[in-house]
């Protein structure tokens, strides 16, 4: 169910993330493969993937965290990979939830959502609270913030720094596995939140390992193996009817981390993390050390 690769710009505004060929190597270690791929405006497009497939990797390229090796990316039909390109501008223009949540601990909540605003977007102080309010209101902490971030659980800490991005007025939003930290009863409410900014047609990048609710709320799924799109295509049929089986496998350990599988794909998970060489031969470089937060063995979210 892949669709065919873009090679070159749309020059359309609303292909809010354009990218093209990118790659992306850490010292002689290619992390990214050639990664092509286009997210309209208002689409949600979940990404999954193995424990060092390259997800926060790409993420972080078109936030302008990592500099490609090569490749293009526009934002916003800018080219972020144009040197001369104003990358803080557009910087402010993506907001970005990590998996942990990052707030300014000596700050309340309304606070950490409107030192950005006030101190980057030049607003008024007026302004922007009455912004940041509407948003913590949105994520259903209209009544907290006056509370510092240790006052706050991990799930409410996640919705304020969700509310910190969208204080900003950012026209897409970037997430990366912004449950995979918190505890299971807290998870619902981080997610009922990002399935309410989808709704209201939010552009979405979303690294997860909830496949249910990449199932409910993608309009296209990204299945990512050893820094290449493996398939991409409806979650029905990514999630529903993977064609490879690299995603089945991948499919098969995510909805049932108890499961124990002999095949390949565990050659290749122990040689990633015990640095033995990949049996199963799918050129990918066994590399010591990653893999430490994962959906790999035992390590699957919740559905
Ligand atoms: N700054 C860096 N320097 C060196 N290697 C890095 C760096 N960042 C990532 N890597 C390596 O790149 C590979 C991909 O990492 P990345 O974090 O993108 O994977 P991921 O798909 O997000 O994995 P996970 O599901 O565990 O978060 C890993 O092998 C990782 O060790
Ligand atoms: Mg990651």
């Amino acid at each position: 169910m892949s669709t065919v690769a873009p090679t070159v710009p749309t020059g359309l505004r609303e292909d809010e993330i354009q990218i093209y060929d990118l790659h992306k190597s850490f010292g002689q270690i290619e992390v990214l493969k050639g990664i092509s791929t286009i997210i309209r405006r208002g689409e949600v497009v979940c990404v999954i993937g193995p424990s060092g497939s390259g997800k926060s990797t790409l993420l972080r390229c078109v936030n302008l965290l990592e500099l490609p090796t090569s490749g293009r990316i526009f934002i916003l039909n800018q080219e972020i990979t144009d040197p001369d390109a104003f990358a803080d501008e557009l910087r402010t223009k993506m907001g970005m939830v990590f998996q942990q949540f990052n707030l300014f601990p000596h700050l309340t909540a309304l606070q950490n959502c409107t030192v950005a605003p006030i101190n980057v977007l030049k607003r008024d102080k007026a302004t922007a609270e009455t912004n940041a309010l509407k948003n913590l209101t949105m994520v259903g902490l209209g009544d907290r913030g006056d509370a510092y971030p240790a006052q706050l659980s991990g799930g409410q800490q996640q919705r304020v720094a969700i509310a910190r991005a969208l204080s900003m007025d950012p026209e897409l939003m970037l997430f990366d596995e912004p449950t995979s930290a918190l505890d299971p009863e807290l998870v619902g409410d981080v997610l009922s939140v990002m399935r309410q900014l989808a709704k209201s047609g939010m552009t979405m990048m979303v690294v997860t390992h909830e496949m249910a609710f990449a199932r409910e709320v993608a309009d296209r799924v990204i299945f990512m193996d050893g820094g290449v799109i493996v398939e991409e295509g409806p979650p029905d049929a990514v999630i529903g009817n993977p064609q490879h089986e690299r995603t089945r496998t991948f499919l098969r350990r995510v909805l049932d981390p108890t499961h124990v599988d002999t095949g390949a794909e565990d050659d290749a998970y122990a040689a990633r993390h015990e640095g033995l060489p990949d049996k199963d031969g799918d050129g990918r470089t066994p590399i010591l050390g990653e893999g430490h937060h994962s959906a790999g063995l035992g390590g699957g979210g919740l559905f």
